[in-house]
């Protein structure tokens, strides 16, 4: 089976761009992930909800974030948090992890995560000649003096890492493996800085010993668990292994050029091992990708794998099929989509594809062609097992026709912008189907 993928961003920083998010949004596109985690600095405090609406507006897949010191900058923590997190309630597909707890990615993976925050226990703080831009522009450090500033620090560390205290050992209890994503490296040893560890003088502001203490406390005590840390803030890659069973990853970032680190397979494995670790088309070198495939395992298909098959049918005036689901329990709001269907037992998706477009529209197709699989999760309907989508074009014959009333309210042809005009619900299958439309 396919298994899950999900593409990892880190250190964008959309300002440097022109807050133009299309050409990284087509990279992640490009890798056919099911999902999308970005381990912080996407933006500034003035223009991050217009930024991670344009990457929405973009991607049609669940899109996972924490923020970081930059996110912040010319505004203050409190109300940038808030405001992300606002934004994201009223948003069908971006997720602050602070306030998501626990995410299932497959089987055997979880999701969490916590911006944190380089909280000056690394190193040598009282020593450091480093004066970092955060404390001249970030509300809540401004004209505050180095010692008045570790407390606050300090704080910050703290709550990053009791949301792990709070949140690890539960996710622990029903996942092999979790992958948590934050902003700063929790460890001197994943600190890495043009190539190299950093030094005392950089680590207090570069580090989150506090995140540090409290996962090597949890990982010490679970050696049949397995935790990757996805990390980012110092632009410099690297992977550290602190434990057997607790690797860090930082990811590489260069500022006007936002790219990918890495596409993780998290598809369900039958060892409790790490998720396999891919690279991906317009990812950053990682130097210490090779450490990091000791740990790998092979994700293995499943004996009976979910399966479903979307079609794109276009008609000569250059619209598309599409109808309108009736409300049903569970979803009371009516959606959008095209012909889909779920692949039965021993069936072909292309036999699918053929036998679910002549029973909802009338139509025989014919000339398939695979555009893409994608991978996603339906909790409502299949739990936390993945789901893999077969989108096809193809030609057709006959007239339209709606079959299945008990269905579908309407269906026709529509314009691509007439489609997109309609704001939504649409079903996961439509909105993939519009990036290829
Ligand atoms: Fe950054
Ligand atoms: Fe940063």
């Amino acid at each position: 089976m396919n298994p899950y993928r999900l593409a990892w961003a880190t250190d964008i920083h959309l300002n440097f761009v022109d807050g133009d998010a299309g050409p990284f949004c087509d990279l992640v596109t490009q890798t056919g992930a099911g999902g999308l985690v970005i381990t912080g600095d996407i933006s500034e405090a003035k223009t991050i909800e217009q930024d991670l609406a344009a990457i929405e507006s973009r991607l049609f897949l669940p899109i996972y974030f924490v923020l970081g010191n930059h996110d912040f900058y010319n505004g203050s923590i409190a109300a940038v948090r808030k405001a992300v997190a606002g934004l994201c309630r009223r948003s069908r597909r971006l997720h602050y992890l602070p306030d998501e707890g626990i995410v299932p990615l497959s089987e055997t993976t979880a999701l969490v995560g916590h911006d944190g925050w380089a909280d000056g226990r690394l190193g040598d703080y009282a020593g450091s000649t480093v004066e970092l831009t955060d404390y001249t522009v970030i509300e809540e450090f401004i004209g505050l003096s180095a010692e008045a500033r570790l407390p606050r620090l300090r704080a910050l560390g703290d709550e990053a890492a009791d949301h792990f205290r709070r949140h690890l050992p539960a996710a622990f209890e029903r996942f092999h493996c979790v992958l948590l994503a934050t902003h700063v490296p929790p460890f001197r040893e994943a600190c890495w800085h043009g190539g190299a560890i950093a030094d005392d003088n950089y680590l207090p502001h570069f580090t989150c010993g506090a995140v540090g203490d409290a996962l090597v406390e949890i990982m010490s005590d679970r050696p049949d668990r397995r935790l990757v840390v996805l990390c980012g803030h110092t632009h410099s890659p690297g992977t550290a292994r602190i434990l057997p069973n607790l690797v860090v990853r930082t990811g590489g970032a260069a500022y006007g050029q936002p790219c990918l680190v890495d596409v993780l397979d998290v598809g369900p494995s039958s060892a409790p091992e790490y998720p396999t670790l891919q690279p991906a088309a317009g990812t950053h070198k990682d130097g210490g990708g090779e450490e990091m495939t000791k740990g790998v395992s092979v994700a293995e298909e499943m004996d009976h794998e979910l399966k479903g098959v979307a079609v794109i049918l276009k008609n000569p005036d250059g619209k598309y099929l599409v109808m309108k689901n009736k409300p049903r329990p569970g979803k009371p709001v009516p959606f959008v989509t095209i012909p889909t269907g779920t692949v039965e037992m021993g069936e072909d998706p292309e036999a699918t594809a053929i036998r679910e477009v002549e029973e909802e529209t009338g139509l025989t197709i014919s000339g398939l062609q695979l555009v893409e699989k994608f991978n996603s999760v339906d909790p409502e309907r299949y739990g936390r097992t993945p789901f893999t989508t077969y989108i096809y074009r193809a030609n057709y014959a006959g007239s339209v026709r709606l079959r299945e009333e008990e269905k579908h309210e309407w269906l026709g042809w529509m314009k691509c912008e007439e489609i997109r005009n309609l704001g939504g619900p649409f079903s996961f299958a439509l909105e993939r189907a519009l990036l290829h439309m």
